[in-house]
């Protein structure tokens, strides 16, 4: 039975009615009328997934033929750029579709993002690398798909996949012709559509009910740990953000949600949107996991040693990643308390933020401000060096240990 069926079965049968009694949770609530579409049927994101994509990458998985699409896609770069010749027919006619920016696009709204991203970069990198990244392994359902799919076996590589999605949209010209965020976007959305088709084919994924993973509820919620949570966590720093900039910064991920193949009756149209959106989605879920304070503690060593090849500097990575997320969700990524230095951290981060805005003269900078920023500088060179010459590729298995 392909996933498509397998999908129908679930929804058909009444399995959704009977999860969602599971879950324990309430009906979908949030109205489409706060989406970028303004209107839309009011479908539980739960029970939806990329009903344009999955068919297609789980047709291209059967047939066995994702190893050649994979070598031609690695030729396919440049948002302007044909897509290769050779692909299967299907695939072609789903990417040719997925690769159009929606007619909501504002090329202007766009280009002021860049300016946004540009001029706050470093906040930017360290919210989405220690404050998305830990926030992703107190995510259960993402926690596990990550753990049990194929990335999860090399985490590095992983991370710097993923990465490459930050780099690319931190690009002046990510959405331009010469831009590289379509394809990356496309090829994302291809990769997700993979991990569909194949965790549900892994011993360890739940066989009784186990829901299809990397719902549209799923991605809203990891969606929320991107620029929902950034722009909360830039305004808690009081770091100073025009209306303009931060309702483009919005856009630039509307945009992104959209070529992700979230469903446009699902994208908030304003922050006030996203936050109760978030509210609803994002902070119910949070909870620990096996395989998410596994993953933390990956992520926090890759870190670390990409600010200092030995590592040593991890400790201060906890401190910062505590302080970046705070106790709750620390706990539940069980990033180790630093006794010496939490308290540290805690005070000389808010002097770096002044610094950074110009709140502060020099003179007044602790030496632990001082060591906080000359750590975050090497970690955003490190986390910049992996762009560019990586490739997002589709799975054709499962973790395989
Ligand atoms: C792969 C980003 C949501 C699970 C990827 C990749 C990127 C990415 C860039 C490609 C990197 C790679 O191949 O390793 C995003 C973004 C999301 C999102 C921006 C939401 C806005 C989710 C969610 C889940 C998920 C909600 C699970 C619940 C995965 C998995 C892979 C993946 C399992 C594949 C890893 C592999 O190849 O084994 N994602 N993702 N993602 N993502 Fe997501």
């Amino acid at each position: 039975m392909d996933g498509l069926s397998r999908r129908k079965m679930l929804i058909v049968s009444g399995g959704a009615l009977g999860a969602l009694g599971a879950l324990g949770t309430s009906a979908w609530a949030w109205s489409p009328s706060g989406s970028v579409a303004g209107a839309g049927a009011g479908a539980d994101p739960r029970w939806v997934w990329d009903p344009e994509a999955d068919p297609v990458v789980a047709s291209i998985l059967d047939r066995g033929l994702v190893g050649e699409v994979n070598r031609l896609l690695r030729t396919w770069t440049r948002n302007d750029q044909p897509l290769p010749a050779g692909l299967p027919e299907d695939l072609r006619a789903f990417m040719e579709q997925a690769r159009r920016l929606p007619a909501w696009a504002d090329q202007a709204k766009l280009d002021r993002a860049a300016d946004f991203v540009t001029t706050k970069g470093t906040y930017l990198i360290l919210l989405y690398g220690l404050g998305g990244g830990m926030l992703s392994c107190a995510i259960p359902n993402e926690a596990r798909a990550v753990y049990y799919s194929k990335g999860g076996a090399d985490l590095k590589d992983r991370a710097a996949k993923t990465g490459k999605l930050g780099y690319d949209l931190q690009e002046p010209n990510a959405y331009r012709p010469d831009g590289r965020m379509i394809v990356t976007a496309v090829k994302t959305r291809l990769v997700h559509a993979a991990v569909r088709h194949l965790l549900p084919q892994s011993p360890h994924w739940p066989k009784d009910g186990g829901q299809i993973p990397i719902s549209q509820n799923d991605m809203l919620v990891t969606w929320h740990t991107l620029p929902t949570y950034v722009m909360r966590k830039l305004t808690e720093w009081r770091v100073r953000i025009g209306s303009a900039e931060s309702a483009a910064f919005l856009h630039i991920w509307q945009v992104t949600a959209h070529m992700l193949g979230i469903k446009d009756e699902y994208i908030p149209a304003s922050w006030d949107a996203a936050d109760a959106q978030s509210k609803q989605v994002l902070d119910p879920v949070l909870a620990t996991t096996r395989e998410g304070v596994d993953l933390a503690d990956k992520i926090l060593t890759i870190s670390a040693k990409g600010i200092t090849p030995d590592g040593s500097t991890r400790p201060l990575v906890n401190s910062l990643a505590r302080h970046i997320v705070g106790d709750r969700v620390a706990g539940m990524a069980a990033i180790p308390r630093e006794f010496l230095l939490d308290p540290l951290v805690g005070t000389g981060f808010p002097v770096w933020v002044a610094l950074r805005e110009n709140l502060i003269p020099l003179p007044l900078v602790p030496q632990i401000t001082r060591t906080i920023d000359d750590a975050i500088r090497k970690y955003i060179l490190f986390y910049l060096s992996g762009g560019r010459q990586i490739n997002i590729e589709i799975p054709d298995m499962n973790r395989p240990s």
